[in-house]
């Protein structure tokens, strides 16, 4: 293998740069030639494409965002679009591909592999939610991002005696709810995996006035059923049942941004790095992923297949805390 291509697709997270620099620099350690896509599979299909050297990524390891820029690409989705991606592939001499994103993005890259192209993945979603891993890049970050909100609007749900209802993004995942909710010291958490109805909810809230607690904080998760705003409006009419007042907070795409935490830029080194090894190796076809504190492979059809189930134990020590 002589040139390997590295693109970030899909939700980008806290994490994605210093991958990138991860790859670009084991590439360059391991004698290949490296070049950068920008913009995900449509820049691929684009021809969005330049050489990256140990300079383009420095400065970068503490830096939110992708110098690659990311994006959710419909073409690629289509036989077509694959098609012409691999002849951009062809055209600028790559031959072989590392894939940085979730669910989406990886299934993207196993199509890829599909078609006889040496790609690998790595799993990088603030979601959480990608098999053989234990921990996607971002996650740790997201959750520092959320933890640190808790903690502000507990400040101000204890002065005002109220109820809040903190929405963390996971439109299929409860995981960044259900782990704030633990570390943040949450009333309730509320995640698309498990039913909870109206009535448990006013009960969570109800115990806490009148046990006297200052305040309430739910986290719901952005996926759960129709939303906090949805939520608060029905307890609003409930206002005798619950004794609080209730206010929403949004968190949205704040918690995709940021410095990468410690955890996030050691993770995000060992699985880039591990990525060009593996490629380089005749690995393709794979995921790196971690794994009980070490590097693990899984085949990519086998991380895509579906969608890593919520963490029960953390779902059973939300409710006993
Ligand atoms: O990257 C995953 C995610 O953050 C989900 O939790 C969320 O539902 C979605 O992305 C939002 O995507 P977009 O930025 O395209 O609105």
């Amino acid at each position: 293998m002589k040139c390997i291509g590295v693109l970030t697709s899909g939700g980008d997270n806290p994490g994605l740069n210093p991958c990138i620099r991860a790859v670009v620099r084991m590439g360059i350690h391991l004698g290949v030639e490296v070049m950068g896509i920008r913009r995900g599979y449509a820049g691929l299909i684009d021809g969005e494409i330049d050489e990256m050297d140990d300079r383009s990524v420095g400065g970068i390891i503490g830096h939110g965002g992708t110098i690659l820029a990311t994006a959710r690409c419909t073409e690629f989705r289509e036989i077509k679009g694959r098609k012409e991606a691999l002849r951009s592939l062809n055209r600028f001499g790559i031959d072989g591909l590392v894939v940085i994103g979730g669910n989406g993005s990886l299934t993207g890259a196993m199509e890829l592999w599909r078609m006889g192209f040496p790609t690998i993945g790595i799993p990088s979603t603030i979601d959480n939610d990608v098999n053989g891993t234990d921990i996607s890049i971002g996650v740790d970050t997201a959750l520092n991002t959320i933890l640190s909100a808790v903690d502000k609007i507990k400040d101000t749900a204890s002065s005002h005696n109220r109820a809040f209802l903190i929405e963390t993004m996971g439109r299929d995942s409860g995981y960044l709810a259900i782990a704030s909710g633990v570390a943040g010291g949450a009333e309730m958490v509320l995640c698309p995996e498990v039913d909870t109805s109206l009535e448990e909810i006013c009960q969570t809230i109800d115990e806490a006035y009148i046990r006297g607690k200052p305040h309430c904080i739910i986290i719901v998760a952005e996926g759960w059923q129709e939303g906090a705003h949805a939520l608060a409006k029905q307890l609003r009419e409930r206002q005798d049942a619950v004794g609080f007042s209730v206010r929403v907070t949004q968190l949205g795409h704040v918690q995709r941004g940021g410095s990468p935490s410690a955890f996030d830029r050691l993770l995000a080194t060992r699985l880039g790095a591990a990525a060009v090894r593996e490629l380089i190796a005749g690995n393709g076809g794979t995921m790196v992923g971690w794994v009980k504190s070490a590097i693990a492979l899984t085949p990519l059809e086998e991380a895509v297949a579906f969608e890593k189930e919520l963490s029960l134990d953390l779902w059973e020590l939300s409710k006993i805390m």
